[in-house]
């Protein structure tokens, strides 16, 4: 691999310890993957933040890490943390976790990472452009910066894009190059689809198949940017889908030549066996909303649908602090409040300890959810759209 002088000086331990440690990984990260040089990154998002999911030997990576004056080179951004880091006391979140949780987020905050707490980091801030090169870890937000903005990050891992944060650099392969953003599959929707998980549920079945290609999709005639993001966390999460083309939706879409490629066929008969698959259970303890972060807009709907009504069991939609705010700021979170839901920041339905909070079915409207719960959090599933979901909760 190509190194300019500076990057030399960088593996040879020039500018302390902690940069040589992490361009070295990068740069075997680029020998493994063949990439011909090193090239400067716009953002990071870094993933690996619950206590949930790195316990002790992460939390003592990171505080190592900071203790030795790790700092970010590029603006950084930070996945969701295993609580709510305000209101994790009044959800019930156990004080021996959120005692690690909050040690956790000291160490990033050292190191200059911004303490966004959140999945979606495209919409509190961290907006790349077109065609710019990022190192993003979290699976759905790959998913969404290759594929809803054209932006250009391969699914890093938590250490791979912390050591891009600390160097500024990521290796030039995998998708940061035009041959490899070209289509594997050409998926041909029949099926009408109409709510958020509809899209998870066909995300879902089509990441079963696809695996890490990349799909390209005909007859998917409207999606908004939620319905988008649960597209590709679905298919990042059945699959390891990092980047998608929608035909008359994506930016790339046009671009991409789709003769020849080995085409599947979604009717409603494979949405309702996604739908089949993604149900392991039936009468939800509690329902979570918000996989991905909820948007405002996804708020606001939940707001005008939970309006003069009561909840007879626990309903939380999960979101970034920001939007959180903003929600406040417009009555949504008092009428969700009103109506005994909560709107839960910066935590997220997976990386939450819910099975040590006591439920043991959960309702989702998130393909993604559905696909971990049972695993990350021993949860039976009710997969369903929020007013299928609402039916079975409302007094
Ligand atoms: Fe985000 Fe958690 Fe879902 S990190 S994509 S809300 S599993």
């Amino acid at each position: 691999m190509q190194l300019t002088k500076e990057q030399e000086r960088m593996l040879a331990g020039d500018y302390g310890e902690v940069v040589e440690r992490n361009f070295r990984l990068l740069v075997r990260l680029g020998e493994i993957y063949g990439a011909d040089r090193m090239i400067p990154v716009g953002s990071v998002q870094v993933a690996g933040v619950s206590y949930k999911s790195i316990g002790d030997p992460g939390l003592e990576f990171l505080e190592d890490l900071a203790g030795k004056g790790a700092r970010v080179k590029v603006p950084t951004t930070l996945n969701p943390p295993g609580m709510d880091l305000v209101d994790w006391k009044e959800l019930g979140f156990p004080e021996d976790f959120a005692e690690k949780q909050l040690q956790i987020m000291n160490a990033f905050k050292r190191m200059g990472i911004m303490m966004t707490a959140t999945c979606t980091p495209y919409l509190v801030g961290n907006l790349p452009s077109f065609g710019e090169h990022i190192a993003w870890s979290e699976s759905s937000a790959v998913s969404f910066a290759n594929s809803v903005i054209g932006a250009r990050t391969n699914r890093e891992g938590g250490p791979s894009a912390l050591a891009a944060a600390l160097c500024g650099v990521t290796p030039n392969y995998g998708l940061h190059l035009d041959k490899n953003r070209k289509p594997g599959f050409l998926v041909k929707v029949n099926a009408k689809l109409r709510s958020n998980s509809d899209f998870g549920a066909l995300g879902y079945h089509v990441g079963k198949i696809v695996k890490d290609k990349v799909p390209y999709f005909k007859g998917v005639k409207d999606a908004d940017v939620d319905q988008l993001k649960a597209l590709g966390a679905a298919m990042a999460a059945s699959g390891a889908v990092a980047l998608y083309h929608v035909e008359g939706l994506t930016p790339e879409a046009s671009m991409m030549d789709t003769n020849g490629l080995e085409t599947i066929e979604i009717g409603e008969k494979e949405l309702r066996e996604a739908y089949g698959k993604l149900n392991t259970g039936k009468d939800p303890d509690i329902i979570i909303l918000g996989c991905p972060h909820a948007s405002l807009k996804e708020i606001a709907t939940l707001a005008h649908k939970l309006g003069g009504k009561r909840l007879r069991k626990p309903l939380w939609i999960c979101t970034s602090r920001v939007t959180k705010e903003a929600a406040t700021r417009m009555g949504f979170t008092e009428l969700i409040e009103r109506a005994g839901g909560k709107v839960v920041a910066d935590t997220c339905t997976v990386v939450s300890p819910i099975e040590r909070m006591g439920f043991k079915t959960t309702g989702v409207d998130s393909g993604k959810a559905a696909n971990y719960l049972p695993g990350f959090c021993k949860q039976a599933v009710v997969f369903n759209n929020i007013d299928e979901l609402l039916k079975k909760v409302l007094a």
